[in-house]
């Protein structure tokens, strides 16, 4: 690269960046390439390093750069590369019961085979979990603690983990203590049980389309009604058309997905997480906030959660190592506010406790800086699985697909042409040992017949390569 001339500071560092941009126009670096690291850019252009960094946080918001955490910055997929993004989803504003279960029972029933190459459901490979470490962790926690690891953990649950997590909370713009915290199974029993605590059978809930299946599934088992809300890709909830839904219907809750929302990866800005909360503030609304992907960021900051806007006590946040560490132990919590007491007694009710091992290993592994060691590793993994699975969608899939450009998580929302009908298309992937999941199960409304949801949950690999050519040509009919 040339030697920069000298100039003032703040033309300096727009310079740099300018020749940066430069190359990626001429593909001198190509997308997903890491660039030279901010020292390096330093000595080789004679700039200081603080101008260097001026330069690459210029291009990381022009959204031509990304930094992975422990990694360094790489060139973003630009526009150019991929195909567009799908638009703002468009729902009827009229509140639904929800009929969806039996379609769920039979698209996973039908995708639950060994050999199959799985981009269905959204799990984490156990590959890049920390399997050794909590299988030590375990039979250090049965010597140590003996008998204490049989006994029923009571709701709220184990209190170093509670504490634990308690302590997470500053990385999001919160102050939990650990008496706001009730431990459940799962994030899915968090959520159900801040439905059941807000809201009863009949009870209209707002939430964004698409949303996740298994959320609609809860709606529908409890009798209440889902009014769905438009999005965008990047955004998530769009507050006008929310705005219009509450001052036209008696809305007894809103349940959102903040941050990197299954299906569609849409972090909603700070700003609209504050109007969020306001809005329904103003009205007495609790917002159930699932944030079971905010640990999960490829840039450099985590999101902040609309839990820290709430003043209130009507935000009930939930979330769960579901994502980040142990599907199977099942180990979830919610921090309800004024609804405390009520999801205690709830969880008393239903299901007496949350397993008191796995919550005990948990709370050991987030003892040290090791759970945050792990995340960066998964989110590292996950930034780049994506990456590769939307290079795929761009080489094999017909002309006129669209996908999501997630910045979090680990699934793509994909549009395929209007002619696809997306649940043929799974049955007919699976006669080739492929699973995917239906765009039509995310919605009451029976839309997003030709879309589809890809998880990335695993490593790349030849056989998801060869997946992503046979679902290619599928799609091409
Ligand atoms: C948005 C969302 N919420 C909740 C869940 C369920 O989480 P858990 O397995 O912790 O119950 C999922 C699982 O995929 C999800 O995507």
């Amino acid at each position: 690269m040339q030697q920069i001339s000298t100039l003032t500071d703040d033309l300096l560092y727009q310079q740099v960046a300018g020749h940066i941009e430069q190359m990626i126009e001429k593909g001198v670096l190509r997308a997903g390439e890491k660039i030279p690291s901010v020292r390096s850019i330093s000595r080789q252009q004679g700039v200081s390093m603080s101008t260097a960094f001026q330069a690459y946080f210029l291009l990381e918001s022009k959204g031509l750069i990304e930094s992975r955490p422990r990694s360094g910055f790489f060139v973003r997929l630009v526009n150019k590369d991929l195909p567009p993004q799908p638009n703002r989803t468009n729902p009827p504003l009229i509140a639904k019961n929800v009929n969806i279960d039996e379609m769920v029972a039979e698209v996973f029933e039908a995708a639950r085979h060994p050999d199959i190459v799985a981009l269905g459901a959204a799990c984490p490979s156990p590959t890049i979990l920390p399997v050794n470490k909590l299988n030590r962790l375990t039979i250090a926690i049965i010597r140590d603690y003996g008998e204490r690891a049989l006994e029923y953990e009571f709701p709220p649950g184990n209190e170093l983990l509670r504490r634990r997590i308690a302590q997470r909370s500053f990385t999001w713009g919160g102050n939990l203590s650990a008496n706001d915290i009730v431990i459940t199974s799962g994030c899915m029993d968090a959520l159900n049980l801040c439905l059941r605590a807000v809201a009863k059978p009949g009870d209209t809930i707002v939430l964004e389309s698409p949303t996740y299946y298994g959320i609609l599934q809860t709606i529908q088992s409890l009798g209440m009604r889902a009014l769905e809300i438009a999005t965008t890709p990047n955004e998530g909830l769009c507050l006008d058309a929310l705005e219009k839904a509450l001052n036209n219907n008696e809305v007894k809750a809103c349940l959102a997905v903040t941050n990197f929302n299954n299906p569609l990866g849409s972090c909603m800005p700070t700003e609209n997480k504050k109007r969020l909360v306001e809005m329904l503030g103003k009205r007495n609304i609790p917002l159930i906030e699932d944030d079971l992907y905010g640990e999960l960021y490829f840039g450099s900051t985590r999101p902040q959660n609309a839990k820290a806007f709430d003043k209130k006590g009507l935000v009930l946040l939930c979330s769960s190592f579901s994502k980040s560490l142990a599907p199977g132990y099942r180990v979830g919590w919610t921090a309800p506010g004024k609804f405390k007491t009520k999801v205690e007694r709830l969880k008393s009710m239903t299901t007496i406790a949350t397993s008191s091992l796995p919550q005990m290993i948990i709370a050991e592994f987030l003892k040290d800086s090791s759970y945050e060691r792990h995340l960066n590793q998964l989110r590292k993994a996950f930034c780049e699985q994506i990456q590769a699975a939307m290079k795929a969608i761009c080489k094999y899939f017909p002309q006129g697909t669209k996908v999501t450009r997630p910045t979090g998580g680990f699934v793509l929302w994909v549009e395929l042409p209007k002619q696809v009908n997306a649940l043929e298309l799974h049955y007919r992937a699976l006669e080739k040992k492929i699973s995917i999941t239906p765009g039509p199960l995310f919605s009451a409304t029976r839309k997003y017949n030709n879309f589809i949801r890809i998880s990335c949950g695993n490593p790349w690999s030849k056989e998801i390569e060869a997946a992503m050519v046979e679902l290619g040509k599928l799609a091409k009919g």
